[in-house]
């Protein structure tokens, strides 16, 4: 973990919020990498999700809403983890967290329920801590004001369940899909990305008959898990977990986790949960709108179900960028005598790549050869993601794309003044092959579509 985040800061994709004032816990920006990667993997399940499928809709709600919808919800009551608090320092964990032992070997703590901190094992009673962050709307700062940032984009979904059907002709079964910020006060933090208190969710709230939702739970199941293996995450480090009734969320009656096996250990990567009827009931119940369902053929009302397939985007980074993390000791080309050195490749999904194609001119004292080399560039440049290259070594180059998982890179030679080719080598075989300036394009379209 500690060489991904050190690469993350180190290459662009992850800093700290706020790091010249010494950083926020469990906040983190996303650097030029990060950026274009999130981007890509928002992408993809819009297309997979929203184009692909026939009817799914998406919308964009807003982070703020009436503060009602938090009461109907049941988050205002349930949204809760219990907090303990260690009598010596004061210090604050989540009680089935220490319980559980999440803390050993983390600071002073040697066994279960020992505070990390100062290693004291004193703590006060567990009480309920809501994570939602208040704030206010308008000026004034009192109760009636007082609303919540939205720690789940479902609400919305929810809210605007019958703007949707009027104006759009769906039919159920249908689904709502929406990316968005949400934000959570959690009280144990760490593991980089995993847990923070900003961050963003994709999720499809898709609504079906009732006696219907257990054969469309198992449909989702199975799409959801499928997008993480096409994302190229490794099948075994993909795994389920059935929540015990006991763990299942306040309007859940299933919930499944797709876990990942990150460097700490296997842990939640995305869920799918049947939240039943309860979030169309409950704000019908506070709103007094009438939330139900009219099936035009079979001449009957009725609330929903709805099955939710859900994930965070950066948690989903973390698992994607942990999977493609591979050390080489001794580097990878066999032609040169083994240095001892270790190569990093990030072997990214071509559809996660956040660089698709890396241009460099052989050496950069040539000006022919810079000329060409950004001739090319900027021809590339509105086809893909590409970075320009002139410094250092040609080996050094390679190994600096290879370590931002860089699809191709394209080198600009001597041969290339004469007959107007270039060399493209491939980030995984290594190969290269020679290829015409003026078939570049097609061929590396063909290249990225295979
Ligand atoms: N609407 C359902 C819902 O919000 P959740 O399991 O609480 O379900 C959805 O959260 C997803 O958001 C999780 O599967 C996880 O990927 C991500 N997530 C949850 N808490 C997070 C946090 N503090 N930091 C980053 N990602 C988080």
């Amino acid at each position: 973990m500690t060489k991904i985040i050190s690469l993350c800061k180190r290459r662009g994709f992850i800093f700290q919020s706020s790091e010249i004032y010494g950083g926020v816990e469990a906040l983190w920006d996303l650097g030029p990498l990060g950026a274009m990667m999130k981007k890509n993997l928002r992408d993809f399940w819009t297309k997979k999700f929203v184009f692909e499928e026939e009817n799914i809709v998406p919308i964009e709600g807003t982070v703020l809403m009436h503060p009602k919808v938090w009461e109907a919800s049941g988050h205002l009551e349930h949204f809760t983890d219990p907090l303990v608090e260690c009598k010596n320092c004061h210090f604050r964990y989540r009680a089935d967290h220490m319980a559980a032992g999440r803390f050993i070997g983390q600071g002073k703590a040697k066994v279960k329920n020992q505070c990390p901190n100062c290693g004291e094992k004193e703590f006060t009673e567990p009480r309920m801590f809501n994570l939602m962050f208040k704030t206010f709307l308008g000026p004034i700062e009192d109760k009636a004001y007082q609303t919540y940032l939205r720690p789940e984009t479902a609400q919305s979904m929810f809210t605007n369940f019958q703007n949707v059907l009027n104006s759009s002709r769906l039919k159920i079964p249908f689904g709502i899909a929406q990316i968005g910020r949400s934000f959570r006060n959690e009280i144990t933090l760490g593991d980089f990305i995993f847990r923070s208190r900003e961050f963003d969710i994709a999720e499809i709230e898709y609504f079906v008959e009732p006696g219907e939702d257990e054969k469309w739970f198992e449909i989702w199941l199975d799409k959801w898990e499928k997008f993480f293996l096409d994302l190229g995450i490794k099948k075994e480090n993909l795994r389920r977990f059935e929540h015990p009734k006991e763990s299942l969320a306040h309007y859940s009656k299933r919930t499944v986790d797709i876990e990942y096996k990150f460097p700490f250990g296997w842990a939640e990567l995305a869920g799918i949960a049947n939240r039943t009827n309860y979030d169309l009931k409950k704000h019908s119940q506070f709103s007094g709108q009438d939330l139900e369902y009219y099936d035009e053929e079979k001449k009957k009302k009725y609330f929903p179900f709805v099955i939710e397939p859900t994930m965070g985007l950066e948690r989903a980074i973390l698992a994607i960028l942990c999977d493609a993390y591979q050390e080489i000791e001794g580097g990878r080309t066999k032609t040169t005598k083994a240095t001892k050195e270790i190569e990093i490749l990030l072997k990214l999904d071509k559809k996660i790549a956040p660089i698709k194609i890396a241009i460099l001119p052989l050496v950069r004292n040539k000006p022919e050869l810079v000329k060409k080399a950004k001739e090319v560039y900027q021809m590339l440049k509105p086809h893909f993601t590409c970075q320009y290259d002139e410094l250092g070594s040609i080996g050094r180059r390679y190994r600096r794309q290879d370590e931002i998982g860089t699809l191709w890179t394209i080198t600009i030679d001597f041969d290339t003044l004469k007959d107007d080719t270039v060399t493209v080598r491939d980030r995984d075989t290594m190969k290269q092959e020679r290829v015409k300036i003026g078939d570049l394009i097609k061929l590396l379209k063909e290249k990225l579509e295979k």
